[in-house]
């Protein structure tokens, strides 16, 4: 692949307008690369697929919520730069992505988009059934898809989250496209947010959830967490769905007509 020559736009060129409705209070930390991605990439070509696609140069791939771009670093260096869209809702990693990305002399870019929103999605790029492979990792667990807490209203509207998180990535995908879902099988406990930096919640925030604040109530307590049966029961409808206990917890392989 070529790397070196990246595109002269300004930085906020590349940020498509920020979609209000989403709330700002989310968890944001320094992430790393997530290890199965890691493994997955270096695998032999004939081996190293999701499904059953093996993935190229020429791969159209696209990264949802993916930090400071680690796991997007991981597909370029398999994947020719302008078959990579990452987007991403939090306009500070963006922003860390990209200066990142330039200066190592990247050429792929994340823009800003929300998943829960196909019009955003349109505007950094993601034409309907244009992607061979949908890559998001632990955005499934992030409040606003959460369906246990806050108001009935609130409990609603992560339901529609949800929901809108699984059809706009079928819609994104190609008849036969792929997803790699990563998704924890349980809450962090405290110990492991202190010590992975997850961000402690505002009083603000906590009334925004409709939950009782506390000194030391960080986001892990209040992520989405979903059994195997509730994930399978999520993608069901659109897609084909395998589900593998990994170190990243689980991997939900997805594949959107019939194997
Ligand atoms: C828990 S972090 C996971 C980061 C990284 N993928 C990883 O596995 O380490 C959740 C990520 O999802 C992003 N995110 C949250 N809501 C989103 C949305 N509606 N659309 C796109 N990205 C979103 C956050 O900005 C954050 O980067």
């Amino acid at each position: 692949m070529s790397e070196g020559s990246f595109a002269p736009e300004a930085l906020e060129d590349l940020v498509v307008a920020k979609q209000p409705e989403i709330n700002e209070v989310q968890s944001s930390r320094e992430y790393a690369p997530t290890q199965s991605i890691a493994r997955l990439l270096a695998l032999p070509l004939e081996q190293r697929k999701v499904v059953d696609k093996p993935i190229t140069a020429a791969t159209k791939v696209c990264l949802i919520g993916d930090g400071q771009g680690a796991d997007t670093k991981l597909f370029s260096s398999v994947v020719r730069p302008e078959n990579i869209t990452s987007v991403n809702y939090d306009l500070r990693e963006v922003t860390a992505a990209n200066e990142r990305f330039e200066r190592e002399g990247s050429a792929v870019r994340m823009k800003q988009a929300d998943i829960t929103n196909a019009d955003s999605l349109r505007n950094a790029g993601l034409a309907e059934g244009s992607q061979d492979l949908v890559v998001a990792a632990h955005v499934l667990e992030v409040p606003i898809f959460n369906t246990q807490i806050g108001d009935e209203v609130a409990r609603q509207k992560a339901a529609q989250n949800e929901k809108s998180f699984a059809d706009n990535i079928a819609n994104v995908l190609k008849p036969n496209g792929e997803a790699l879902i990563f998704s924890y099988p349980q809450r962090l406990t405290q110990k492991e947010a202190t010590r992975l930096g997850v961000e402690k919640v505002t009083p603000d925030a906590a009334k925004f959830y409709d939950i009782e604040w506390r000194q030391d109530l960080t986001y892990a307590e209040l992520s989405a967490i979903r059994s195997q049966d509730e994930l399978t029961k999520l993608f069901g409808d659109k897609f084909t769905v395998i589900i593998d206990n990994t170190a990243d917890g689980y991997a939900v392989r997805l594949k959107n007509s019939p194997l």
